[in-house]
């Protein structure tokens, strides 16, 4: 991989390493199971803690002696969860489903558990030069060619946004989409990528998420929402699908975390700067819960540039 980057205003230093704030943030929504009604009551996992999803109506009810502790709710198609003991007033970033459009359907839904640590794992999520290292399905990469391509990030609520500044695609399958497609890819706080697909007619939401179920264990979830419901009956495959693009990052994620040194992550050059804010977004998450304040985003406006 190389990177040069255009200018930007806070450029990744060459092999710089990070105090991180390891682990997941508790004040902040994580999906934990599908939102199944009159489905009976189901144990899920979360920071470590074991706890049971009821769901009697439209919203999911906690139903353990501890259950003051946490709240639940219902979006998506998913129950999601975060802990409110001692942080009742704490700031938690908005769960993606407040973008989604009424009339986009659900047409894909995957899960994979993974034995690894919740960063390393949220790091695969921003992390734009994974990709022809770990994604090398026919559908998703064809051309072994590497290419130089160039992103425009800017903040956006807890988090940045990225959009493509290059002609070419880098997967075939966004040849089905159209030419004339725009594609955006959010990363908002705790560990939430939305990519936003948008043509003639076409409208399409990919949202990956990580659940951090217990010290070194993390669920990968990707649901897809689209505004065609003739896409509806293909659910089975493209789930399929979905299951075989998470499990590529799984074994990645298994070896890293096999060989994983206990020392602080290295970051070097332009891939890396969006695990860089990472890890400035989430530290100004904490401080705003730890203190009362406003969120203040610490990203800024930027492009990035690399071969992948
Ligand atoms: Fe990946």
């Amino acid at each position: 991989m190389i990177g040069d980057a255009a200018p930007t205003p806070a450029p990744a230093r060459a092999g710089r390493r990070v105090a991180s704030h390891r682990g997941a943030p508790e004040a902040a929504w994580y999906p934990v199971c599908r939102a199944v009604r009159k489905g009976g009551p189901r144990r899920v996992m979360l920071h470590g803690h074991a706890l049971t999803v009821d769901q009697p109506g439209t919203m999911p009810e906690l139903t353990d002696a501890d259950a003051e502790d946490w709240q639940a709710t219902a979006a998506l198609g998913m129950v999601w969860v975060r802990r409110v003991a001692g942080m009742e007033q704490a700031t938690a970033p908005p769960l993606p489903a407040e973008d989604l459009e009424p009339d986009m359907v659900r047409v894909c839904y995957s899960r994979v558990r993974v034995a690894t640590d919740y960063d390393q794992a949220v790091l695969g999520l921003v992390d734009p030069a994974h990709v022809p290292m770990v994604h090398n399905s026919w559908w998703w990469r064809s051309d072994p060619v590497r290419k130089v391509k160039t992103k425009q990030y800017t903040p956006s609520p807890f988090g940045f946004t990225a959009v493509s500044c290059d002609a070419f695609a880098s997967a075939p399958v966004y040849d089905l989409v159209g030419q004339d497609r725009s594609v955006s890819i959010e990363f908002r706080l705790p560990s939430a990528r939305v990519e936003y697909v948008r043509s003639k007619g076409f409208r399409l939401c990919n949202l990956t998420t990580v659940t951090p179920e217990a010290d070194g264990r993390i669920a990968l979830r990707n649901l897809i929402f689209c505004n065609q419901p003739l896409l509806v009956p293909a659910q089975p495959v493209l789930s399929w699908l979905g299951r075989r693009f998470l499990s590529q990052d799984a074994v990645i994620l298994e070896t890293l975390d096999s060989e994983a040194d206990t020392g602080s992550p290295l970051f070097a050059g332009p891939p890396d700067q969006p695990s860089l804010w990472y890890y400035a977004c989430k530290r100004a998450l904490l401080k705003a819960q730890g203190t009362g304040a406003a969120f203040d985003n610490p990203v800024e406006p930027s492009i990035l540039r690399w071969r992948t």
